[in-house]
């Protein structure tokens, strides 16, 4: 595995890779909500075989701006509009890599519908740091988990991103699911 990742540290993408290869015995697809520049959505690809599929979204324009839910006492982490790249780029890096270029949707999550969303979800990583986007990801993606797959959202031991943990907690508050930390990570499991 080469490891090249401004975003997401070597340990935390190794688990990654572990946890998405448990969840390739499960049905269904793989999904990445927040690709940026697709470092993570590369390597997951890198082990998906022909009968799965990845899907990743991104609004290709960086982040939204903060909302209230954001604000640290540690101070701003990222703003609005960073973290841009674009579709075609991420596009030619599987090309380059010689990989199935995944289903790649441009758009901000809270315009995304279920027909954007595979039917079924065997692993999922979750990565749009901030509140809201955390909380429209999970309103997408958790409905489609199956039994047995697991969901990974990243930043959620993360003080400087408090959104993130705060959009997880109000959506797992009275659900039967298995969680563990990892890193910065919560690791859901169906
Ligand atoms: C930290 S980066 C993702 C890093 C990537 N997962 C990786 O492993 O390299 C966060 C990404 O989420 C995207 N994003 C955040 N909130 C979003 C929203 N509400 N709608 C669409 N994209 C969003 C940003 O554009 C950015 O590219």
């Amino acid at each position: 595995m080469t490891w090249r990742n401004d975003q997401v540290s070597q340990p935390e993408t190794e688990k990654i890779l572990e946890v998405a290869r448990e969840c390739l015995a499960r049905p269904g697809d793989f999904v990445e909500m927040g690709c940026y520049k697709g470092d993570t959505a590369l390597l997951v690809a890198g082990i998906l075989p022909g009968d799965k599929r990845l899907y990743i979204y991104d609004s290709f324009e960086g982040l939204p701006e903060k909302s209230v839910e954001d604000v640290s006492a540690l101070g701003e982490d990222f703003k609005g509009g960073e973290l841009s790249v674009t579709k075609r780029e991420v596009k030619e890096r599987f090309l380059r890599a010689g990989l199935r270029v995944p289903v790649i949707k441009k758009a901000w999550f809270s315009d995304l519908t279920d027909e954007d969303m595979p039917d079924r979800i065997a692993f999922s990583f979750l990565d749009g740091d901030f509140y809201e986007s955390i909380r429209d990801s999970l309103k997408l993606v958790g409905p489609r988990m199956v039994g047995g797959s697991v969901m990974i959202i990243h930043d959620y031991n993360n003080l400087a991103l408090p959104g993130v943990k705060r959009a997880v907690d109000e959506w797992a508050c009275g659900k039967t699911v298995e969680k563990s930390a990892f890193q910065s990570m919560m690791i859901v499991r169906f």
